[in-house]
């Protein structure tokens, strides 16, 4: 076979580099700057449930109406943490100072967007963790939203982050405020008024004002409250995705007990 002299093979190499940008490239980024501030929380509108001052745009609005409908066993579990986390805020202004509302928001509502114990739900998969899943599934949302679209990427991020480790104090407890805000929100439903467990400033006046506004008739299983709830919650996993779920808090608790 005659080899091509260089000269000769110039022209098909300079249709090749004329062609890969094309074929490599993605959708024209739209790039805001990546420091730009989160909207100024007094100028967002804002609506009151169970005592507590809520942000209330047209994504947090949607998001709980996507927690409802993808969700429905979780959603006064998930209202109850994002309220939780909004009382933390009340209680600590200087992490309020900190917290970007609509991705605190929006990350609480949605942490459990594919929790279903359910392998042919929209957003659940056969292998990932489902916080993962949900991560996933809540940026997905923002994307394709009106307003979410032209959130930052970094906005997206910080949701992601916090859904994804919204149940891993070791990694989320030394992410940005957003992030560990939302693991905050999530660990109160679990902690607050037990042995050793959190209040972050919380009453009793106000936690029975979320029990009432959203109460827990969703704990789960057959158990005896809410914690052996959680060892069946995760029992499942540990079951069906044993590749992402073992070593994963509660797994080895729920092997113990014979849930698998
Ligand atoms: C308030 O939040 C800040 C982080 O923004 C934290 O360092 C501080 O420990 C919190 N205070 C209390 C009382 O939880
Ligand atoms: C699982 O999800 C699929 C798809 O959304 C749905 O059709 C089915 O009814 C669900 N199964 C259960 C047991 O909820």
């Amino acid at each position: 076979m005659q080899l091509l002299s260089p000269l000769s093979a110039l022209p098909l190499l300079l249709t090749l580099t004329s062609l890969s940008p094309l074929t490599t490239a993605s959708p024209a980024p739209r790039a805001p700057p990546p420091n730009l501030p989160p909207p100024n929380p007094s100028s967002l509108p804002h609506r009151t449930l169970a005592g507590i001052r809520l942000v209330d745009t047209p994504i947090v609005r949607d998001a709980e109406a996507l927690a409802k409908q993808y969700s429905p066993g979780s959603y006064n579990h998930v209202m109850r943490c994002w309220l939780w986390g909004a009382l933390q805020l009340r209680h600590n202004a200087t992490l309020a100072a900190q917290v970007d509302l609509e991705v605190h928001a929006v990350g609480l509502m949605l942490h459990d967007l594919a929790s279903a114990h359910n392998l042919s739900h929209p957003f659940v998969s056969a292998d990932r963790r489902f916080e993962v899943d949900s991560a996933i599934a809540a940026a997905n949302f923002i994307r394709g939203h009106r307003d979410g679209g032209e959130w930052p990427d970094w906005r997206v991020q910080r949701v992601w982050d916090g859904i994804a480790l919204h149940a891993e104090p070791k990694l989320a407890l030394y992410k940005e405020p957003d992030v560990f805000a939302i693991y905050w929100g999530n660990e109160l439903e679990w902690s607050y008024g037990r042995p050793g467990g959190q209040r972050m400033g919380i009453t009793e006046e106000e936690h029975a004002a979320v029990m009432e506004a959203f109460p827990n008739e969703d704990g789960g299983g057959d158990s005896d409250g809410p914690s052996a709830g959680l060892l069946w919650f995760i029992a499942w996993y540990c079951k069906y995705k044993p590749e992402s779920t073992y070593g994963v808090w509660g797994c080895g608790a729920g092997l113990f007990a014979g849930w698998t």
